[in-house]
């Protein structure tokens, strides 16, 4: 493996994959890049600009609009629109609802890829998502496919932001999942050479050591 491995890890939310991404980059010593965070930035500035978010011809006109920047530390990710540090502004309920659509649009696939492309470069990276082992980069040394059971990926989100309905998180979830799931776009995906990690009876650090586990197995063999 070349010294300056991409490791993909993709699944649905709530599936544990910033905290496995961002451990496994802290733990190698790699970048981090969460390309969810890219996409939520998108609709974060597609909604500031008025644009109906379900007018796919409308927000295809518009994604060469922002300039998006990802700050790749694994310690203290950061996202930028145009100059702003949206890192909060872009977990909101108004973002979660509107995020799948613009998503779905190809114009926006394509500019974001592009972007990720150029940060994934000569790689030492984890990048998560949903179509990195298989569009962004399919030539990835490693690609994990990281899943939980939906009670456990609806708690770990409402953990998360604080909210106290679960079963609501739980829907909202899940409603996301099934659009990301059949759109005809890079739909999520398990990749073809992926592993699949079922994390739901794993701790944080058990599933940070089976992915780095994989790596240094992917180092050992070539
Ligand atoms: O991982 P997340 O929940 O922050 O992702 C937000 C949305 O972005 C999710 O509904 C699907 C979309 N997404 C995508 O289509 N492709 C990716 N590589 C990453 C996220």
């Amino acid at each position: 493996m070349s010294r300056s491995p991409v490791i993909a890890i993709d699944g649905p939310s709530g599936s544990g994959k910033s905290s496995t991404s961002r451990g496994v980059a802290a733990r190698l010593g790699l970048r981090y890049l969460d390309t969810g965070a890219m996409y939520r930035a998108m609709t974060w500035w597609l909604l500031r600009q008025g644009v109906d978010v379900h007018d796919a011809a409308a927000v295809a006109a518009r994604v060469d609009g922002p300039e998006i920047l990802s700050g790749t530390d694994p310690l203290g990710p950061t996202i930028m629109v145009d100059g702003i540090d949206v890192g909060l502004a872009i977990r909101s309920d108004e973002v979660n609802a509107a995020v799948s659509p613009v998503s779905a649009v190809p114009e926006v696939r394509a500019r974001l890829v592009e972007l990720q492309r150029e940060a994934i470069g000569d790689g030492g990276i984890v990048v998560e998502g949903r179509d990195i082992g298989s569009v962004v980069a399919p030539d990835a040394d490693v690609k994990v496919y990281l899943t939980a059971d939906a009670a456990a990926r609806a708690e770990r989100r409402a953990a998360e932001a604080g909210a106290r309905d679960v079963e609501a998180t739980r829907d909202s979830l899940l409603a996301r999942d099934r659009i990301d799931s059949s759109r005809a776009a890079s739909p999520l995906v398990m990749a073809e050479g992926a592993v699949h990690i079922d994390g739901t009876a794993y701790t944080l650090d058990e599933v940070i050591d089976l992915v780095v586990s994989l790596v240094e197995a992917r180092e050992t063999v070539s």
